[in-house]
């Protein structure tokens, strides 16, 4: 397993669509093993293989100590529902916070790290996580969908 390094503001590769996954190899499962570990190591919530340079569709997710950890390959919307505003952030983009809308629920499909489908319905924080990661797989990045007048630049 290894730390993989993180792609940030400017790279052109934030903006490129990422492609579905067709064998679920030991190249990827590793890659899915350093995103969790690169994920764990800056403390965020979800990360998107593109993040990490990788143009495939695979994101993980994990909300904090006592949740899951999700591995969504090739996911798909089923369902989202509803609005919530709330306050954002990205690894992507590590001194960047804003106010966006997200849905309140979402319903998603995916294959997990074995190749078996899962569905997921997510509400709340995980609703928000998964329709920001999905975003990254279509070169989508949040600060592109910020509520004007809401981004908080952080001073390192
Ligand atoms: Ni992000």
């Amino acid at each position: 397993m290894a730390i993989r390094s993180i792609r940030t503001e400017g790279d052109e590769i934030l903006k490129k669509k990422s492609k579905k996954v067709e064998v679920i190899d030991e190249k990827i499962k590793e890659l899915i093993k350093d995103m969790i570990e690169t994920l764990h190591k800056y403390d965020g919530v979800g990360l998107a293989a593109v993040q990490v340079g990788i143009l495939k569709q695979i994101v993980v997710i994990h909300e904090g100590e006592d949740k899951p950890i999700y591995v969504l390959i090739n996911p798909e919307i089923i369902s989202q529902t509803g609005v919530q505003v709330v306050e954002e952030g990205c690894l992507s983009f590590p001194n960047k916070f804003a106010k966006i809308e997200r849905p309140e629920k979402i319903k998603i499909k995916a294959l997990d790290e074995n190749g078996k489908e899962i569905i997921i319905t997510g509400k709340g924080l995980l609703a928000q996580a998964i329709s920001h990661e999905l975003d990254h797989l279509n070169g989508e990045v949040f600060i592109d969908k910020i509520i004007p007048g809401t981004l908080e630049i952080i001073k390192q």
